[in-house]
């Protein structure tokens, strides 16, 4: 009988589309979830059904990334987890936030500074864990690979995030604790749903679920979904700044 590769995840941002897609298919390899967000009904809707389909124990924590105190989550959180997997995020308004400092705030709070905020208080839960494949996994986005005019205020956080994700892989390299930077490109969910989207260049939740699984069982470091994303965005970053400038991104 094949052993499961982790008995505990804890999931931030469990009510997002990629997130409920993961979930199921962690589910349903036997592993135990925390989930975590805001939307106390959604939240709960979303622990019952996988807790009744794959008879997995599902906690569930409420908390607001932009209202709640994040030393008080921690507290919350009483047993060691295998690893702790981030899908919390925000699009913004990009024309709103070129007058108003507020959704800036917003969008850099949701995307960047939260999420890395969370992911030191828990490291403890983390490294209490004796699973021999402990891991940080964060969503970032192909957008924090280049500014472009369409997005610079979530492509900028993401790019933070990135970072921060890329240093902490780094600082935790001698303790066995794995960091995976996810980057998906183009993802049909309820962040995209009002962009006219290309078909042949976007993914399903589950697709972007099952790339995750695997780059987590190969412990890769960075992790482009779709795969062509790697090859899209290699262009999009080495393209001349001068021709760069006068492109309609
Ligand atoms: N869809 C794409 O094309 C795409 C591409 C690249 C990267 N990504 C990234 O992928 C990740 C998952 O996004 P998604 O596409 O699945 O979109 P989504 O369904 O809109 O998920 C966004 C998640 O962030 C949560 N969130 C937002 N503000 C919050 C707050 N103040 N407190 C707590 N939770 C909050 C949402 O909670 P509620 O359900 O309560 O709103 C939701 O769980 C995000 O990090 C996103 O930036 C998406």
């Amino acid at each position: 009988m094949n052993q499961k590769p982790w008995n505990k995840i804890a999931v931030l941002g469990a009510t997002s589309d990629m997130a409920i897609a993961f979930c199921h298919f962690v589910a349903k390899h036997g592993i135990s979830l925390i989930l975590i967000a805001r939307n106390k009904e959604k939240l709960e809707k979303i622990a019952k059904d996988i807790n009744i389909r794959y008879n997995v124990s599902v906690e569930t924590v409420l908390f607001d990334v932009e209202k709640d105190d994040p030393t008080i989550l921690v507290k919350k959180i009483s047993e060691p987890i295998d690893v702790f997997i981030s899908f919390v995020g925000y699009l913004g308004n990009q024309s709103k936030a070129q007058s108003d400092p507020k959704e800036v705030d917003k969008i850099v709070k949701i995307n960047y500074q939260m999420p890395a905020i969370i992911t030191e208080l828990l490291l403890e839960k983390i490294k209490q864990s004796t699973s021999n494949k402990r891991m940080i996994v964060g969503i970032s986005s192909v957008a924090g690979d280049r500014g472009r005019q369409s997005n610079y205020f979530y492509g900028s956080a993401k790019a933070a995030y990135s970072a921060y994700l890329s240093g902490l892989r780094n600082r935790l390299f001698k303790e066995k604790i794995h960091v995976l930077t996810v980057k998906p490109g183009f993802v049909y969910t309820s962040m995209t749903q009002d962009l006219n989207l290309p078909p042949l260049l976007t993914a399903q939740p589950e697709e972007v679920a099952k790339d995750i699984y695997k780059a987590m069982l190969k412990q890769k470091d960075v992790l482009y979904t779709k795969w062509f994303w790697k090859y899209i965005m290699l262009i999009i970053k080495y393209l001349p700044e001068f021709l760069f400038k006068r492109l309609s991104l």
